[in-house]
């Protein structure tokens, strides 16, 4: 099928709800794409995060293979091999402490179940979150997300249970928190709301206030975590360990899986019947995560992140051009804030013609969230291209 017929179809048949461009893919193979008319691009954006060990890796494709043939979903009214064994990995590489995890279907979904544990566990009931943060599009996940841009003509959806602080600000924080809190969402990094950082001192003291007034701290890792910092997770760089995790994104590889991780003693409140999902960690998407951690491991992708992400922070930091306000981030989240809107849709624009996938987020920020595996000469075939267009 050609790009016209496909783009044809979904214009007959699906909902208008995202802004698509004008590119269809075949395929994908390590950190490339194909499109429809076999043209490669390197990938810097992995399905916003997503495919963290890239397309088609060998190993990964063999363990689905085998899944597939053998067994694809069975309920959560039974016990589940491939999800006790992805527990039992996860816990492997989270902080210590946090070892129980409740499988998912999306980074939103997580989110949800963070804050029906939060609330479940506390007897409270408000919800902190940042301004300009993003937690998801369901309905509790819409209502942390504290951005009007997404919550307008959906407030009669939205309970009042939330509260919004400022990003890096302590003392909005210390305003906000009260008897009634029983949760505050947090990003290690501001993903959505256009890659924006806050100093270690800030997560240290949110960690503090969380502690000291008895509310849970909801690390959000759906971005941030499974390796993309260059730490497996996000509040890693911040020797933070919240009371809960969130994750989704890359820890599938690309298939649909979310998990919400806490301690053993948090867990006991959800009992059975309290919370649950059809899909939820079954054997297919449970056996796709547990050969995603295994390969990040084996491959050192985390320790890539780190190295390679630092390398081109400072490189994109050294361009000192006058359309670029700011470089920064961590590892492979790294944000290039440009002086418009504009600039970053004309940069986007020449860099995809040059066969280089890049995403833009909040206006005018191009979004570098490449796969793990992205190599250092990847990384400079990209500022070979950038350089031109800067
Ligand atoms: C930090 C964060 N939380 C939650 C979500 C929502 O995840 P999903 O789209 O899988 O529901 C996202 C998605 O971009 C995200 O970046």
């Amino acid at each position: 099928m050609d790009f016209e017929e496909i783009k044809n179809l979904s214009s007959e048949y699906l909902f208008r709800n995202y802004g698509r461009m004008d590119i269809a893919f075949t395929h994908g193979k390590g950190a490339y794409l194909y499109d429809t008319d076999g043209k490669e691009y390197l990938d810097l954006v992995a399905g916003i995060a997503v495919n963290s060990i890239g397309y088609a890796h060998a190993e990964w494709v063999e363990a689905m293979r085998e899944q597939i043939s053998k067994l694809t979903h069975v309920s959560n009214i039974y016990h589940i091999r491939e999800q006790a064994e992805l527990g039992e990995r996860l816990a492997s590489v989270t902080p210590s402490g946090l070892k129980r995890s409740l499988f998912v279907n999306s980074g939103a979904e997580a989110n949800e179940g963070a804050m029906k544990l939060a609330v479940r566990c506390t007897g409270r009931s408000k919800i902190l979150s940042a301004f300009n943060g993003f937690h998801g599009r369901t309905s509790a996940s819409l209502g942390a997300t504290g951005q009007t841009k997404y919550q307008e003509t959906f407030e009669p959806l939205i309970s009042g249970a939330y509260r919004y602080y400022n990003f890096g600000d302590l003392e909005s924080v210390k305003k906000l928190i009260d008897r009634d809190t029983a949760a505050l969402l947090i990003e290690p990094i501001q993903g959505e709301g256009g890659v924006v950082t806050a100093g270690g001192d800030f997560f240290r003291g949110v960690r503090d206030l969380c502690t000291d007034s008895g509310v849970m701290m909801v690390a959000d890792e759906v971005q941030t975590g499974v390796g993309r910092t260059g730490k497996w997770f996000g509040m890693d760089c911040y020797g933070v360990v919240p009371d809960i995790m969130t994750m989704a994104k890359g820890l599938g590889g690309g298939v649909p899986i979310g998990a919400v991780v806490t301690t053993d003693e948090f867990s006991k409140v959800m009992t059975p019947g309290t919370h649950g999902t059809t899909f939820g960690g079954n054997p297919l998407v449970c056996r796709s995560a547990r050969a995603v951690l295994d390969i990040i491991e084996k491959e050192d992708l985390v320790g890539n992140a780190d190295k390679v992400g630092s390398e081109w922070i400072k490189e994109l930091k050294a361009l000192g051009s006058d359309r670029i306000r700011d470089v920064r981030g961590s590892g492979f989240i790294i944000g290039v804030e440009f002086e418009s809107n504009d600039t970053a849709t004309a940069i986007q624009k020449a860099m995809i013609g040059n066969g280089m996938l890049v995403n833009i987020c909040h206006g005018n920020v191009m979004r570098l969230i490449p796969p793990l595996i992205l190599s250092s000469e990847q990384k400079d075939a990209f500022m070979s291209v950038f350089r031109d267009f800067i």
